[in-house]
């Protein structure tokens, strides 16, 4: 069978070739001109190699040639651990195309589809199907060529309250592999693997990313062969075991996505914000104001003081309340109560009523914690069933922050949580629920058998029974900060808390790459306590102010505590937050190189390129008195911008005598004498940023 698609969308285009009976991807780049028919892929036959040309395509099957990793790996009893699956059908149009590969002596059958939008951005999916006797599938990958202008990758580690640390490295022979296997993304997790070439920076240059969607165990691969040829890819991460497929049985791989820009990394992460933000599912309202009880209160639910707080909030502008942890059970600390989500009388006495009643009174939305995947030993859910939590043979995994799982995939486990969730959601006014996941998945037993992949589907069928039964709930995934963030649970919530540290200095750079695939509006960023409960550190009012409007802004810090200019410099900062986030959650986000590593200079431009918001950010102090220019990208060439300082925030600190004259008398000058000629930097002192307005005249 001979057959091609072209897919071509948002300035890429993909070249698929059935090569005899292979389905082989020949191209993933930007758009070009002429037939791809008319152009020569096969090449040379070295020395020491197989006589002839070999075209492993999409499966990379030893069968074909292939020497390094496969796309599938599994067997029937040992056998059938060997494939060459032929392409028997292939359909396409200039967007989508869908395959059909067939292996018959192996018994195994796999569609491939895959959709290309008008952002650039290609979805695959994969589905195998058993058609013989059982068969144990390990892992089933998707690859994607990698061009040879690639030659470096990207992504991201870290740890609890450390999220999103960038690691770019060369690509060399050898595979380089990113995996989780915490039984949920984590805070290692990069959220997709970029490739990129050599110049690539924010602005301009080569950039390909994947990332799998998905929220349990996964992996990303890049690879480069001996022969040169290399490779992106990623896949679930499968426990032994966990897909045995019965006749007619099938496996779907969670769903891969993968973009291109020749627009640098902003290019690459505007495409995915576009593509994100025309889902069906993305949020619509504008993105609340929010209060988060934890650092003002911890387990301290105190009814007096929070309404005091409450009082102080609606005063301020704030528009959603969410009660944080403590107001279940026996939960007055985090060793015991986790599991019995029922309103603590102890805490609660005339129930929740009380507070929701009185925030909604207030003209604010009431949210509330949630951790439903978890229990306490110290707790009546496990005294009366120890029998419910994920385990291998009755061993009790170990302890992770006093906490065990919950089997969701034991049937009445699942209907405890839903149950008692929803019953709280339907007695009281609650329009919202931060949902956390505080451990990992260790010895994830189900009835003996591996119980990530259904823990994980668990939960998103109820996030999805939850918004069903609660028509409106927003649900923000938590998990010890940001350790679950992917694209896989990104349709069922509404927000995602960035990281548990809340200091504005390391807040900058774990913003700076989440935005990197999830676009702003997504993105919890709280002004907490000063010094941070974290770090200890003593930063500026108006630098954690400044830090916090780009993303769905909020407060996090016992607001009773305030003196009364401190609450009017809040009052300013949420009036501006009101005012510009039409544009902060909807623009084309920038980020310039500006040539030091001791600045950051970024902003977010509305799609009309009328009006832009920036933030020059003196992260720690540098050697030469003055800094580089700041310089704008993203704006009209030929238009006329009125400059100005943003001062709601507050006032920026700053180590100079006088400061360029601009500052204070604002300038208007074009869009390319911004970009090309610049704006003298002011000398700020370090930890201090400086807002500015760029507005069309
Ligand atoms: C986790 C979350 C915090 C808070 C606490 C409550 O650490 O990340 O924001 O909700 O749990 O126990």
């Amino acid at each position: 069978m001979s057959a091609t698609a072209h897919l071509s969308n948002g300035g890429v285009d993909i070249f698929i070739e059935v090569v005899d009976g292979a389905l082989v991807f020949r191209y993933w780049g930007p758009k070009v001109s002429g037939d791809f028919a008319e152009i020569p892929f096969g090449r040379s036959v070295a020395h020491s190699d197989f006589d002839q040309v070999q075209n492993p395509g999409f499966m990379r099957e030893h069968s074909r040639g292939w020497l390094g990793y496969p796309t599938i790996s599994g067997h029937r009893n040992g056998k059938d651990w060997s494939t060459k699956f032929q392409v028997t059908k292939l359909d396409s149009t200039s967007h989508n195309f869908v395959a059909t590969l067939l292996d018959e002596v192996a018994q195994l059958e796999i569609k491939l589809s895959g959709a290309l939008d008008s952002f650039g951005v290609l979805k695959l999916r994969s589905n195998l199907t058993n058609k013989g006797a059982d068969y144990t599938l390990n892992e089933l990958f998707y690859w994607l060529p990698l061009s040879d202008k690639a030659t470096e990758t990207l992504d991201f580690a870290g740890r609890w309250s450390n999220e999103r640390n960038p690691q770019r490295k060369e690509i060399s022979i050898g595979r380089w592999v990113r995996d989780s296997h915490e039984g949920r993304t984590g805070h290692n997790y990069t959220i997709g693997q970029i490739a990129l070439s050599p110049n690539t920076n924010f602005a301009s240059g080569d950039a390909w990313a994947v990332s799998l969607a998905w929220s349990g165990d996964v992996q990303y691969c890049v690879e480069k062969n001996y022969e040169g040829v290399q490779s992106i890819g990623a896949a679930e991460v499968l426990l032994p075991g966990e897909v045995i497929l019965k006749t007619g049985e099938s496996y779907e791989a969670p769903e891969f996505f993968a973009w291109y820009s020749n627009a640098g990394l902003d290019g690459l992460a505007n495409s995915l914000h576009s593509h994100l933000r025309a889902r069906e599912t993305h949020p619509k309202k504008p993105r609340p104001l929010t209060l988060n009880m934890w650092e003002a209160v911890y387990f301290d639910h105190n009814e007096e003081k929070i309404r005091q707080l409450v009082d102080i909030a609606a005063e301020i502008g704030v528009e959603r309340v969410v009660l944080d942890d403590g107001w279940f059970g026996s939960r007055r600390d985090d060793r015991r109560g986790l599991g019995d989500w029922v309103v603590s009388k102890e805490v609660w006495p005339q129930g929740l009523g009380a507070i929701t009643d009185y925030v909604i009174g207030k003209g604010m939305e009431f949210g509330l914690w949630f951790e439903g995947e978890m229990v306490n030993p110290d707790s009546d859910l496990y005294r009366n069933h120890p029998d419910w939590i994920l385990n291998v043979a009755g061993r009790v995994p170990p302890a992770w922050r006093h906490e065990l799982v919950l089997d969701l995939n034991n049937p009445a486990a699942y209907a405890h949580v839903l149950q008692q969730t929803s019953d709280i959601l339907s007695t009281y006014k609650i329009s919202y629920i931060k949902w956390d996941h505080n451990r990992v998945l260790i010895d994830a037993g189900t009835s003996g058998f591996p119980g990530v992949q259904k823990q994980t589907k668990a939960l998103y069928r109820l996030f999805a029974e939850l918004k069903q039964r609660h028509p409106g709930l927003e649900i923000e995934s938590c998990a010890s900060g940001g350790a679950r963030i992917d694209l896989g649970i990104i349709d069922l919530v509404d927000r995602f808390w960035t990281s548990d540290n809340n200091d504005a200095l390391e807040r900058q750079r774990m913003q700076r790459w989440s935005m990197q695939f999830i676009p702003p509006e997504l993105l919890g960023t709280h002004i907490g306590s000063n010094p941070g409960h974290q770090t200890g550190r003593d930063l500026s009012l108006a630098f954690r102010a400044a830090t916090a409007l780009f993303g769905h802004a909020g407060l996090e810090r016992d607001l009773t505590a305030l003196s009364k200019s401190e609450l009017a410099a809040l009052k300013s900062w949420i009036t501006l937050y009101k005012n510009q986030r039409a544009l902060l959650h909807n623009g084309t986000m920038v980020r310039m190189d500006y040539p030091d590593q001791n600045h950051y200079l970024y902003g977010v431009v509305d799609k009309d390129k009328k009006a832009a918001i920036f933030s020059y950010v003196q992260l720690s102090p540098i050697v030469a008195s003055h800094a580089p220019k700041l310089r704008f990208r993203g704006l009209k060439a030929n238009a006329t911008y009125k400059v100005k300082v943003i001062s709601e925030a507050g006032e920026t600190g700053f180590m100079a005598i006088s400061n360029p004259g601009w500052l204070a008398e604002g300038a208007k000058l074009s869009g390319d004498a911004l970009q090309e000629v610049g704006l003298p930097a002011p000398i700020l002192r370090p930890e201090n940023a400086l807002l500015i307005s760029l507005t069309e005249i």
